[in-house]
């Protein structure tokens, strides 16, 4: 059986009904902090599974969890996820996201489970030195976020050399997209990424920097469509299974975007114009981030099939349903 840790939440929903679809033994554990109930029952009607409603923070939750359910495999996403948030409060970050992740691996030791991916992020290298960023790039984060996930690398390397865990980790780029089906969807609240911020059209689009040295002086980010990301998990775990091997994978589409270019596409989407306006740049905000996905795609198979222009189409069917 496999545990989704955070399959109440964005990605590791769309993982869990990837894992559905394939008829794979699941259960979800999470806080429902950041998650949603309505998720969880999108799922239900999608597969049988369990749900245990839990917070890693709290040591008896998880030992509860790894005695009540015969676990062989853990996908890990659960965590704090805001940028900004970690600035202003690292501490929260690094109890939840470290924390919380320690006592999943100390119950893993205690429980005899061997093998887990987690969800990394291009937040761990910080500022390029060059471009395409690879996996040997130099680890630098930049805010609390990213060394909070670094940090979890670095402990998940320390559990493989003295009790055998062995750990995939994935260093996604900026997710993006929504379950073809409308099934379910992003929903971050507060909600700090590009593409939903921009087709909620509550409020002026706010466009951080236009005067980059980039094609149209707005930042360069990689969008991985999510159900594409999703699919690395699953390879990830026949790779665990066969291989019995850690490492590290950046998953990215290799496409740069400006701000201003999902932007335009968005509009094309919708249909009409959208208010923006142009505001100073954002501290911490690297100029280009791209990523170079060569290693996922020649050791576990993995490909990126879907365009921006598909993510930013699920994304608005999603919203649409949604709010
Ligand atoms: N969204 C992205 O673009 C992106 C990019 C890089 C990495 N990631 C990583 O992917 C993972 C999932 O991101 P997401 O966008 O789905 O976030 P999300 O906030 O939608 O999902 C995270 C889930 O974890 C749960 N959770 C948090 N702390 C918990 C705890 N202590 N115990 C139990 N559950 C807890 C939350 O309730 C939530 O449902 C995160 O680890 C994030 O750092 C995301």
């Amino acid at each position: 059986m496999i545990l989704i840790t955070g399959g109440a939440g964005y990605i590791g929903s769309h993982c869990a009904l990837e894992f559905l679809n394939a008829d794979e033994k699941i259960v979800i554990f999470d806080s429902l902090e950041n998650g949603h109930i309505e998720t969880i029952n999108a799922l239900k009607k999608i597969g049988n599974f369990d749900f245990v409603q839990g917070d890693l923070k709290n040591i008896n939750d998880v030992e509860k969890l790894f005695k009540n359910y015969k676990i062989d495999t853990v996908i890990h996403f659960a965590g704090y996820i805001q940028v900004e948030e970690s600035v202003k409060n690292p501490q929260k970050y690094f109890e939840n996201n470290v924390g919380g992740t320690l006592n999943l691996l100390n119950s893993m030791v205690k429980y005899g489970v061997k093998k887990i991916v987690f969800s990394s992020t291009c937040a761990i290298y910080g500022e390029p030195e060059y471009i395409p960023l690879d996996e040997n790039h130099k680890k630098n984060p930049v805010n609390p976020y990213g060394e909070t996930k670094l940090e979890i690398e670095k402990q998940l390397a320390e559990y493989d050399e003295k009790y055998g865990i062995k750990s995939i980790c994935l260093r996604y780029f900026n997710v993006a997209g929504a379950d073809s089906e409308t099934r379910i969807g992003e929903w971050h609240e507060p909600e700090t990424h590009l593409i939903p911020n921009i087709l909620n059209n509550k409020q002026t689009f706010k466009i951080f920097g236009n005067d980059y040295d980039t094609k149209d002086g707005t930042c360069v980010r990689d969008y991985v469509n999510v159900e594409d990301l999703v699919k690395a998990h699953k390879l990830a775990c026949e790779y665990l299974k066969k291989e019995n091997k850690s490492d590290c994978f950046n998953l990215g589409s290799e496409k740069g975007y400006s701000v201003k270019e999902v932007f335009d596409c968005a509009e094309k989407i919708i249909g009409r114009k959208i208010d923006y306006e142009i505001m100073p740049r954002r501290e911490g905000d690297a100029v280009i981030l791209l990523a170079n996905s060569t290693k996922a795609k020649k050791i576990l198979g993995w490909n990126n099939e879907k365009t921006l222009e598909e993510s930013i189409k699920t994304a608005y069917l999603w919203y649409n349903y949604h709010s």
